[in-house]
Protein backbone atom coordinates (compact mmCIF):
# COMPACT_ATOMS: atom_id res chain seq x y z
CA UNK A 1 0.00 0.00 0.00
CA UNK A 2 1.15 3.46 -0.89
CA UNK A 3 1.37 5.41 2.47
CA UNK A 4 1.28 9.22 2.62
CA UNK A 5 4.95 9.46 3.52
CA UNK A 6 6.19 7.32 -0.02
CA UNK A 7 4.07 9.70 -1.53
CA UNK A 8 5.72 12.51 -0.58
CA UNK A 9 8.97 10.97 -1.34
CA UNK A 10 8.47 10.46 -4.75
CA UNK A 11 6.87 14.03 -4.93
CA UNK A 12 9.60 15.21 -3.78
CA UNK A 13 8.57 16.63 -0.43
CA UNK A 14 10.28 14.07 1.28
CA UNK A 15 10.47 14.37 5.18
CA UNK A 16 8.68 11.96 7.91
CA UNK A 17 5.44 13.91 8.62
CA UNK A 18 4.57 14.68 12.39
CA UNK A 19 1.34 15.64 14.28
CA UNK A 20 1.24 16.83 17.92
CA UNK A 21 -0.51 19.43 19.72
CA UNK A 22 0.05 22.67 18.71
CA UNK A 23 2.01 25.00 20.79
CA UNK A 24 2.13 28.67 21.15
CA UNK A 25 5.08 28.93 18.82
CA UNK A 26 3.25 27.52 16.32
CA UNK A 27 0.60 30.43 16.03
CA UNK A 28 2.15 32.28 13.82
CA UNK A 29 2.12 29.95 11.09
CA UNK A 30 -1.01 28.67 11.94
CA UNK A 31 -2.53 32.41 11.79
CA UNK A 32 -0.52 32.85 8.23
CA UNK A 33 -1.99 29.90 6.70
CA UNK A 34 -5.36 30.38 8.03
CA UNK A 35 -5.30 34.21 6.51
CA UNK A 36 -4.18 33.03 3.51
CA UNK A 37 -7.91 31.03 3.00
CA UNK A 38 -9.58 33.90 4.31
CA UNK A 39 -7.64 36.06 1.54
CA UNK A 40 -8.02 33.59 -1.34
CA UNK A 41 -10.68 30.97 -0.85
CA UNK A 42 -14.24 30.41 0.28
CA UNK A 43 -12.99 27.46 2.37
CA UNK A 44 -13.75 30.00 5.69
CA UNK A 45 -16.29 32.60 5.41
CA UNK A 46 -14.06 34.91 7.21
CA UNK A 47 -12.93 38.08 5.06
CA UNK A 48 -10.60 40.03 7.13
CA UNK A 49 -7.73 38.38 8.30
CA UNK A 50 -7.41 37.20 11.83
CA UNK A 51 -4.67 39.20 13.80
CA UNK A 52 -2.15 37.47 16.46
CA UNK A 53 -3.87 38.83 19.18
CA UNK A 54 -6.82 37.02 18.27
CA UNK A 55 -5.24 34.42 17.73
CA UNK A 56 -3.55 33.90 20.92
CA UNK A 57 -6.85 34.75 22.40
CA UNK A 58 -8.24 31.71 20.34
CA UNK A 59 -5.88 29.25 21.16
CA UNK A 60 -5.58 30.11 24.86
CA UNK A 61 -9.52 30.05 25.82
CA UNK A 62 -9.68 26.34 24.04
CA UNK A 63 -11.19 23.99 26.61
CA UNK A 64 -9.03 20.42 26.87
CA UNK A 65 -12.15 19.01 24.98
CA UNK A 66 -11.00 21.34 21.81
CA UNK A 67 -7.44 20.57 20.58
CA UNK A 68 -5.40 21.86 18.26
CA UNK A 69 -2.86 20.00 16.37
CA UNK A 70 -0.19 20.95 13.42
CA UNK A 71 1.48 18.67 11.36
CA UNK A 72 5.26 19.25 11.23
CA UNK A 73 7.15 18.45 7.55
CA UNK A 74 10.37 18.98 7.96
CA UNK A 75 10.34 21.08 11.12
CA UNK A 76 8.11 23.29 9.73
CA UNK A 77 4.01 23.76 10.40
CA UNK A 78 2.50 22.27 6.55
CA UNK A 79 -1.49 22.61 8.12
CA UNK A 80 -3.31 22.34 11.60
CA UNK A 81 -6.53 21.42 12.40
CA UNK A 82 -8.91 21.66 15.74
CA UNK A 83 -12.00 20.91 16.95
CA UNK A 84 -14.10 23.34 18.12
CA UNK A 85 -17.88 23.31 20.08
CA UNK A 86 -20.24 22.84 17.86
CA UNK A 87 -23.11 25.16 19.74
CA UNK A 88 -22.87 26.54 22.93
CA UNK A 89 -25.94 25.19 24.51
CA UNK A 90 -24.98 22.78 27.39
CA UNK A 91 -26.75 19.61 25.33
CA UNK A 92 -24.52 20.00 22.40
CA UNK A 93 -21.23 19.20 24.42
CA UNK A 94 -20.61 16.29 22.52
CA UNK A 95 -20.68 17.60 19.59
CA UNK A 96 -17.53 19.38 17.86
CA UNK A 97 -16.88 20.77 14.67
CA UNK A 98 -13.95 20.33 12.92
CA UNK A 99 -11.21 22.42 10.87
CA UNK A 100 -8.22 21.16 8.89
CA UNK A 101 -5.97 23.65 6.90
CA UNK A 102 -3.24 22.46 5.18
CA UNK A 103 -0.64 24.58 2.96
CA UNK A 104 -1.39 25.17 -0.33
CA UNK A 105 2.04 24.18 -1.40
CA UNK A 106 1.53 21.17 0.19
CA UNK A 107 -1.55 19.73 -0.54
CA UNK A 108 -2.54 16.43 -1.71
CA UNK A 109 0.64 15.11 -0.21
CA UNK A 110 -1.63 13.12 2.26
CA UNK A 111 -1.19 15.53 5.01
CA UNK A 112 -4.79 16.93 5.77
CA UNK A 113 -5.83 12.93 5.98
CA UNK A 114 -3.19 12.40 8.42
CA UNK A 115 -4.61 15.63 10.54
CA UNK A 116 -8.29 13.82 10.35
CA UNK A 117 -7.31 10.80 10.82
CA UNK A 118 -5.22 11.85 13.97
CA UNK A 119 -8.06 14.30 14.93
CA UNK A 120 -11.03 11.78 14.69
CA UNK A 121 -8.69 9.42 17.15
CA UNK A 122 -8.31 12.83 19.57
CA UNK A 123 -12.05 13.56 19.43
CA UNK A 124 -12.82 9.66 20.37
CA UNK A 125 -10.66 9.43 23.18
CA UNK A 126 -12.07 12.67 24.48
CA UNK A 127 -15.33 11.16 24.64
CA UNK A 128 -16.99 13.42 21.64
CA UNK A 129 -19.87 11.81 19.82
CA UNK A 130 -21.05 13.58 16.46
CA UNK A 131 -18.14 15.50 14.42
CA UNK A 132 -19.45 17.97 12.28
CA UNK A 133 -17.92 19.35 9.42
CA UNK A 134 -19.41 22.82 7.62
CA UNK A 135 -17.98 22.96 3.88
CA UNK A 136 -18.45 25.58 1.20
CA UNK A 137 -19.98 23.61 -1.56
CA UNK A 138 -17.65 24.68 -3.62
CA UNK A 139 -14.70 22.82 -1.70
CA UNK A 140 -15.39 19.53 -3.45
CA UNK A 141 -11.44 18.63 -1.77
CA UNK A 142 -12.54 18.84 1.23
CA UNK A 143 -15.70 16.97 0.64
CA UNK A 144 -14.18 14.51 -0.75
CA UNK A 145 -11.42 14.17 2.18
CA UNK A 146 -14.75 13.78 4.38
CA UNK A 147 -16.08 11.62 2.73
CA UNK A 148 -13.11 9.15 2.33
CA UNK A 149 -13.21 9.07 6.66
CA UNK A 150 -16.78 8.33 6.31
CA UNK A 151 -18.70 11.81 7.03
CA UNK A 152 -21.97 11.88 5.29
CA UNK A 153 -23.54 14.88 3.48
CA UNK A 154 -26.52 14.86 6.37
CA UNK A 155 -27.90 19.07 4.71
CA UNK A 156 -27.33 21.95 2.51
CA UNK A 157 -28.19 25.08 3.35
CA UNK A 158 -28.82 27.26 0.03
CA UNK A 159 -27.29 31.01 0.21
CA UNK A 160 -26.01 31.57 3.80
CA UNK A 161 -22.49 32.94 2.96
CA UNK A 162 -21.87 35.92 0.43
CA UNK A 163 -18.30 36.32 -0.27
CA UNK A 164 -16.25 37.45 -3.28
CA UNK A 165 -19.26 38.62 -4.71
CA UNK A 166 -21.52 35.89 -4.86
CA UNK A 167 -24.03 33.45 -2.68
CA UNK A 168 -22.63 30.54 -1.12
CA UNK A 169 -23.94 26.97 -0.11
CA UNK A 170 -23.14 25.38 3.02
CA UNK A 171 -22.73 21.11 2.85
CA UNK A 172 -23.14 20.03 6.35
CA UNK A 173 -21.51 16.41 6.73
CA UNK A 174 -21.63 14.51 10.18
CA UNK A 175 -19.41 11.34 11.48
CA UNK A 176 -20.68 9.87 14.17
CA UNK A 177 -17.64 8.53 16.24
CA UNK A 178 -18.91 4.54 17.10
CA UNK A 179 -18.04 3.41 20.73
CA UNK A 180 -19.06 6.84 22.11
CA UNK A 181 -22.68 6.47 23.13
C1 LIG B 1 -9.19 20.14 2.05
C2 LIG B 1 -7.72 20.02 2.45
C3 LIG B 1 -7.61 20.08 3.97
C4 LIG B 1 -7.19 18.68 1.93
O1 LIG B 1 -5.85 18.52 2.39
P1 LIG B 1 -4.79 17.66 1.56
O2 LIG B 1 -3.57 17.50 2.38
O3 LIG B 1 -4.63 18.26 0.22
O4 LIG B 1 -5.59 16.30 1.44
P2 LIG B 1 -5.02 14.83 1.14
O5 LIG B 1 -3.77 14.92 0.31
O6 LIG B 1 -4.92 14.10 2.42
O7 LIG B 1 -6.19 14.24 0.26
C5 LIG B 1 -6.93 13.11 0.65
C6 LIG B 1 -8.05 12.89 -0.32
O8 LIG B 1 -9.00 13.95 -0.26
C7 LIG B 1 -9.50 14.21 -1.59
N1 LIG B 1 -9.03 15.53 -2.03
C8 LIG B 1 -8.21 16.39 -1.37
N2 LIG B 1 -8.05 17.52 -2.09
C9 LIG B 1 -8.77 17.36 -3.22
C10 LIG B 1 -9.01 18.20 -4.34
N3 LIG B 1 -8.48 19.42 -4.45
N4 LIG B 1 -9.84 17.75 -5.31
C11 LIG B 1 -10.40 16.54 -5.22
N5 LIG B 1 -10.20 15.68 -4.18
C12 LIG B 1 -9.41 16.10 -3.19
C13 LIG B 1 -8.93 13.13 -2.45
O9 LIG B 1 -9.79 12.02 -2.37
C14 LIG B 1 -7.61 12.85 -1.77
O10 LIG B 1 -7.07 11.60 -2.05
P3 LIG B 1 -6.12 11.41 -3.34
O11 LIG B 1 -5.11 12.52 -3.32
O12 LIG B 1 -5.53 10.05 -3.11
O13 LIG B 1 -7.02 11.51 -4.52
C15 LIG B 1 -6.86 21.14 1.78
O14 LIG B 1 -7.13 21.16 0.41
C16 LIG B 1 -7.12 22.50 2.36
O15 LIG B 1 -6.48 22.92 3.30
N6 LIG B 1 -8.09 23.22 1.74
C17 LIG B 1 -8.44 24.55 2.15
C18 LIG B 1 -9.04 24.60 3.50
C19 LIG B 1 -10.27 23.74 3.63
O16 LIG B 1 -11.12 23.70 2.76
N7 LIG B 1 -10.35 23.07 4.78
C20 LIG B 1 -11.48 22.27 5.13
C21 LIG B 1 -12.42 23.12 5.92
S1 LIG B 1 -12.84 22.28 7.39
Amino acid sequence: MTTPNDRRQREGTAGPLSIRPALESDLSAINDLYNHYVRHSTSTYQEEPDSMESRFRWFRERAPGHPVTVALLNDRVAGWAALSPYHSRCAYRRTVENSVYVDPEHQRNGIGSALLQDLLSRARALGHHAVIAAIDAEQTGSIALHARFGFETVGRFKQVGFKFGRWLDVVYMELLLEGNS
